[in-house]
């Protein structure tokens, strides 16, 4: 019994610490009454750094026993790793556990846990404390390896728990349970010191905090063993890695030694900062034999007067020129970008002159936001006279000429063959594949579904808004 229960339950991992072990019993005992595994439904809102974070969480929910279910109305444990970058997400994360109040009321035993960047927000964790008293646990980005104490403190005591303490260290050794599919996160360092006058991530995340390289490559390599085809390096600012550790590691550095390591896989990082990219980054691409020709990098807005009130310290033209040293040293690289519209103060001219760079630039996908005001950041105090409407039509206006751009993007690659990570069964089913090329476009294909998780080369035969289609040369 023992023994099937270990091969059911532990997921092969370990708890993390002491209180882990007293969790993983109590769901043992559990499931010797009742012939059931306690099941946890969990979700991460946000950006890949949450992403990488609940990949995390899962792991030390499986190294406790929990079982996982993708059924949240069957869950014994329901656990969301919010989002507070916009008001919308915020938003999203108040409908989600509302919606959680009847199944509480039906079953009593229900956990739920709320944690990662909202819960930081102490206006959020009042709210959660205040209006939803059926939330047993809350908790921020940087507790994550206390999960199993929380949980044993709400078990024992039946107190809610609040805890608003961060780790000024990046965690180490959590186990993951990794999501399927050949792609996988690596995060590498914590937190964010910019202080973009718009965000409020500095203030979720806390301070940048750079892991040791050596523990880096251990996981990476680990990775690779695992079978991933494709590693993405994450941070806020994922090329300021490096700076106060006992022995400063320069990000190009990082990566030279990582894409020295064998093996038929991509390497991407995000989201690296135009104040700290640099030529050095750029040639260490060129040279690489695993960095995709691929680089998302944010520009937020095209007006030299904006990015100064944005704090984001580089110009339009600094920015210009590191895309046109790295157009002439990587043929082929292609760039990616956010842009915020609406920004406190941005006048029509400085809207078209972020038109104006986008033309330029001439990005294969644009990540565009409407500015949502978040207290306590300082541009929630910047004089904001443009009605909602008129930054609505902008954004649309914005859409339009991106989409313009991106079919051009597409259009240009008809004729070329594209090296693609097959990584799912296409859109129409049957024998029709889906994967990314090194400018993380979405291709599409025919053939086998043996072919998902290895790469392929495409012939790019037509393009859509969103995606290239072609024919399967290997
Ligand atoms: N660290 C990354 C991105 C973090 S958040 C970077 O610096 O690029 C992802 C994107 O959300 C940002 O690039 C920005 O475009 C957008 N964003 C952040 N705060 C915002 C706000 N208050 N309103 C609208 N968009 C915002
Ligand atoms: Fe926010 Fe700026 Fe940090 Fe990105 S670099 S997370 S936009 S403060
Ligand atoms: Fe959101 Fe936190 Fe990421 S605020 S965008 S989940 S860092």
């Amino acid at each position: 019994m023992i023994g099937k229960y270990n091969a059911l339950l532990a997921d092969g991992k370990t708890p993390p610490s002491d209180d882990g072990e007293w969790v993983r019993r109590w769901n043992e005992a559990y499931f010797e009454r009742t012939g059931r595994q306690r099941l946890a439904y969990t979700h991460s809102f946000g950006c890949q750094q949450n992403a990488a974070d609940g990949e995390k969480l899962d792991g030390i929910l499986a190294s406790m026993g929990f079982g996982f279910t993708g059924r949240s109305e069957e869950a014994d444990l329901i656990l969301f790793n919010t989002c507070a970058v916009r008001e919308s997400a915020e938003d999203r994360v108040f409908g989600n556990v509302g919606a959680l109040k009847n199944q509480k009321r039906s079953n009593p035993n229900l956990m739920i846990v709320l944690c990662g960047c909202m819960t930081q927000r102490p206006e959020a964790a009042e709210k959660l404390r205040n209006s939803y008293p059926y939330v047993d646990i809350v908790f921020g980005t940087g507790a994550m390896d206390r999960l199993p104490a929380f949980l044993r403190e709400r078990i024992e005591s039946e107190r809610r728990v609040f805890w608003s303490e961060q780790s000024l260290k990046p965690l180490e050794g959590l186990p993951a349970r990794r999501a399927g599919g050949p792609k996988a996160w690596l995060p590498i360092m914590k937190g964010c010191d910019n202080f973009c006058s718009y965000c409020i991530v500095p203030y979720v995340r806390g301070r940048e905090a750079s892991r040791a390289p050596d523990e880096i490559e251990k996981e990476f390599r680990e990775i690779l063993s695992e079978g991933y085809r494709e590693v993405t390096l994450l941070g806020q600012n994922v090329n300021s890695y490096g700076k106060g550790l006992s022995e400063p590691v320069r990000f190009p550095d990082l990566l030279k030694r990582l894409d020295r390591i064998d093996g038929d896989y991509w390497l991407r990082f995000m989201t690296s900062h135009p104040k700290d990219a640099t030529k050095g980054l750029i040639d260490v691409i060129a040279k690489s034999g695993h960095l995709c020709r691929h680089i998302h990098l944010p520009v937020q807005s095209g007006s030299d007067r904006v990015l100064r009130e944005m704090n984001r310290r580089y110009t339009t033209a600094d920015y210009l020129s590191l895309i046109a040293y790295a157009r002439e040293r990587i043929p082929g690289i292609s760039f990616s970008s956010d842009i915020i519209v609406g920004f406190p103060g941005e006048t029509r001219e400085d809207f078209e002159q972020t038109l104006d760079l986008i033309r330029r630039v001439g990005y294969s996908q644009l990540y565009t936001f409407l500015y949502s005001r978040r207290s306590g950041t300082r541009a929630a105090d910047f004089p904001d006279p443009v009605p909602a409407a008129e930054k609505s039509k902008w954004f649309r206006e914005l859409l339009a000429v991106q989409q313009e751009i991106g079919s051009r993007f597409n259009e240009s690659l008809v004729g070329s063959v594209q090296k693609v990570l097959i990584d799912s069964v296409g859109k129409e089913g049957g024998e029709t594949l889906a994967g990314r090329s090194e400018a993380n476009l979405i291709v599409e294909t025919k053939g086998s579904s043996n072919l998902i998780g290895r790469f392929a080369e495409v012939k790019i035969t037509g393009f859509k808004n969103w995606a290239v289609t072609g024919e399967l040369l290997k």
